[in-house]
């Protein structure tokens, strides 16, 4: 049995959501939430499940871990964790409330097994103790975050000291490839920014500021639009 709960916003949430902006992510993803499954798998070429699924087993997720999966969205990630280890407890953050009931509807049609809770927040400031996740991932989840160097310190906050962190996001191709990432750069970028409200993360820049250790950086290309990579990860505490 999946337990689902869908938590309210918390009052400082609120307050920053309006700081800075985030309704143009509530926006977005109220437009995309009902079809945002088929979109995300016409994009990649279905690639996006066979991702998924690699993110889930580079997690080395165990029996009894707290995972925090950020921008869970429509929680394709969380149930691939936990159907590698349904003695986990995966918690799906996200800040679109329509995004949260898609994954909602995702976990009771897959009868999955395990604890799924989505938690209606924003990554920036997230009200978890320090020191509370064994894993944390991201799936696409990241590169919709405004500021992403402040969300970045607080996952390494709410991460345990030893925690892996897996995190794929679009990138740049790399640098031989001088066609590929000029048409990503002039073309791509900007058109799925208005898509998807999402831009390039520099992920390895992030681990290695925040003391989080590269354990492994691959890249994964030849999408229909954009190309991403993989990077995964401990912190160091
Ligand atoms: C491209 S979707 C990825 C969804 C999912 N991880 C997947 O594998 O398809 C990006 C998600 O990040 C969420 N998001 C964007 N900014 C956020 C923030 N500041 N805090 C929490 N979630 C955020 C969006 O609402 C959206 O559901």
């Amino acid at each position: 049995m999946v337990k689902s709960e869908i938590f309210k916003y918390y009052k400082n949430n609120i307050i920053l959501i309006m700081n800075l902006n985030i309704d143009s992510t509530q926006r977005t993803y109220r437009f995309w939430a009902p079809m945002y499954d088929l979109a995300h798998h016409v994009q990649t070429i279905w690639q996006d499940s066979e991702y998924r699924k690699i993110v889930a087993e580079k997690t080395q997720v165990k029996e009894n871990d707290l995972v925090l999966d950020i921008g869970t969205g429509t929680g394709l990630t969380g149930l691939e964790i936990l159907a590698l280890e349904p003695n986990a407890t995966v918690f799906g953050a996200d800040i679109s409330e329509e995004m949260l009931k898609k994954a909602y509807e995702n976990i009771e049609s897959r009868e999955a097994t395990g604890s799924f809770y989505l938690l209606n927040k924003n990554i920036e400031q997230m009200s978890f103790k320090d020191n509370t996740f064994d894993k944390i991932v991201s799936a696409y989840g990241f590169g919709g975050i405004p500021d992403k160097e402040k969300a970045f310190r607080e996952i390494v906050r709410v991460g345990k000291n030893g925690s892996r962190i897996v995190m794929l996001e679009m990138c740049e191709p790399p640098e031989q490839m001088t066609v590929k990432r000029a048409l990503h750069n002039y073309m791509v970028v900007p058109f799925i920014k208005r898509l998807w409200h999402f831009e390039n993360s520099d992920l390895e820049g992030l681990f290695l500021k925040n003391n989080v250790e590269v354990e492994g950086s691959e890249y994964k290309g030849d999408l229909i639009l954009g190309s991403s990579k993989l990077v995964y990860g401990t912190i160091n505490k």
